[in-house]
């Protein structure tokens, strides 16, 4: 209970304000400690609508999870949700509908806890009864309904709930054994599981593991030295063969360039500015054809920086907060006629894009404009198995170090950021996080000078 009579949820240094609730909602809240069924305040009355409202703002920061069934005292299935707005709704199942499990969805030990979670789904499931276990691997193949054991009958509620989270597949006759392709549209179909998990686990919006500098295991192993101790072997010393400064332009860009966090806003990047940054790093030069031996000719396109397969994946999406001659917004980068498109994003979105990037650097301010790079990952995985989302990042790194160059060549500055709300990205470009998605991030200002350089 805060001063003012509001309620606040605190973990550690972090709370969160809940609003305000009348103390008869208050004392039955008290009740989500052990549990409160869901169909308790479910009615129209004011006390039930008033502890729905705390229980969807706790669900909203992750505060809630939900027991499905327990036996002596001992939970048999609890949803623990990844993403803010997941609420347990069971899909529509009858007994003559066949399922079958997803094939991104997969059940491992985590601590002492066997869980079974999935890259599209909005929850994960800790499943603490072997029977239930035993029964969910029974549908690897699909399995109508009415053909499942007693047991697995008994478990109806769990398998709506899979289905509406995406880990259960309802397959219709016509579907056949053709599984990967029933399984959604062209773009799903083109992911390898592997892939998947590492874009929807690597990235904040879509699961609600701690992210960033955390420092977890840092009681339990040493850090790693900054530089590698050198191999026993016979020594070749470069320092008598080479140069100590740099003899060229480039090699001067080089050790000139470095990461810019505070950035000028009473002197922002101009529009012009911003133009000759994305021609000189990312515009597309010339586009050009090539003869497959499986069918129609392939188009392929060149730009400043390598990119594996020639493939190009790579999109610019550019959060404007600050930039002479140009208005705030979201845009996307169309490198083919290099120009900028507005993009619809409310002015919340954008501020939670800026916001995301401000904190990961530690910046005192936004960024003047935060370009987000974006995979169209079928451009890649179309090609490529096994290695399609570990090229992407190679392809960001390429990317990212072309940016910092050309900013530095051009008096600018900017920061590469290392982790990006793929849930945000979605909602803001209303883009599905399997077809098009953010990999990486560049913040790009004019850095502000230091009284020594001005
Ligand atoms: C892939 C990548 C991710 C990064 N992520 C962040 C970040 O999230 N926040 C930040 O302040 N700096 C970030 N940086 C910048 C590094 O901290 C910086 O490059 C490093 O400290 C070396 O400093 P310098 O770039 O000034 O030479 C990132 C750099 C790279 C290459």
């Amino acid at each position: 209970m805060q001063a003012n009579g509001s309620i606040a949820a605190s973990m550690g240094d972090y709370s969160v304000n809940l609003g305000s609730f009348s103390a008869t909602a208050l004392d039955r809240a008290r009740h989500l400690i052990t549990g409160l069924p869901l169909a308790s305040f479910a009615g129209k009355s004011a006390l039930a609508r008033e502890v729905d409202v705390l229980v969807h703002r706790l669900a909203q920061h992750g505060l809630v999870e939900y027991r499905l069934y327990s036996r002596d005292e001992q939970d048999l299935v609890i949803i623990e949700p990844q993403v803010p707005e997941y609420w347990p709704q069971r899909a529509k199942l009858g007994k003559n509908d066949t399922v079958v499990l997803s094939r991104f969805a997969y059940l491992r030990r985590r601590g002492n806890e066997l869980v079974l979670e999935s890259p599209r789904a909005g929850a994960l499931f800790r499943i603490g009864d072997p029977v239930i276990a035993a029964t969910l691997a029974t549908l690897s193949r699909p399995q109508k309904i009415s053909r499942l054991g007693r047991e697995a009958a008994s478990f109806i509620d769990l398998l709506g709930l899979l289905l509406d989270c995406q880990i259960l597949l309802k397959l219709s006759a016509k579907d056949g054994a053709g599984l990967r392709l029933n399984e959604g549209d062209g773009n799903l179909v083109l992911w390898d599981f592997h892939d998947l998990v590492f874009h929807t686990r690597s990235t904040e919006g879509r699961h609600a593991n701690p992210v960033g500098g955390t420092f977890t295991h840092a009681g339990a192993v040493q850090a790693l030295p900054a530089v590698r101790p050198a191999w026993p072997g016979r020594k070749i010393d470069l320092r008598k063969v080479s140069a100590s400064e740099p003899t060229s332009a480039f090699a001067k860009l080089l050790r000139e360039r470095h990461s810019v966090r505070d950035f000028d806003d009473e002197h922002p990047v101009t529009l012009a500015e911003l133009a000759q940054f994305l021609d000189t790093s990312a515009r597309v030069l010339s586009e050009w054809n090539s003869d497959t031996n499986f069918g129609p000719q392939i188009t392929y396109s060149t730009r400043p920086y390598p990119s594996a397969g020639s493939a190009y994946e790579l999109e610019l999406y550019l959060a404007v907060s600050n930039c002479e001659g140009l208005s705030r917004g979201l845009y996307h980068y169309d490198a083919g006629s290099h120009a900028l498109v507005a993009i619809g994003a409310s002015a919340q979105q954008l501020k939670a894009f800026s916001a995301a990037a401000q904190f990961a650097m530690d910046a005192p301010g936004p960024p003047q404009v935060l370009i987000t790079i974006a995979a169209r990952f079928g451009r890649v995985s179309w090609k490529y198995s096994s290695i399609a989302y570990s090229l992407i990042l190679k392809n960001v790194g390429a990317m990212i170090q072309t940016f910092y160059l050309t900013a530095t060549d051009m008096g600018l500055g900017g920061c590469a950021i290392g982790t990006t709300n793929i849930d945000l990205f979605a909602k803001t470009t209303e883009l599905e996080f399997h077809v098009e998605s953010p990999v990486g991030q560049f913040a790009l200002g004019r850095g502000r000078r230091l009284p020594a350089e001005s």
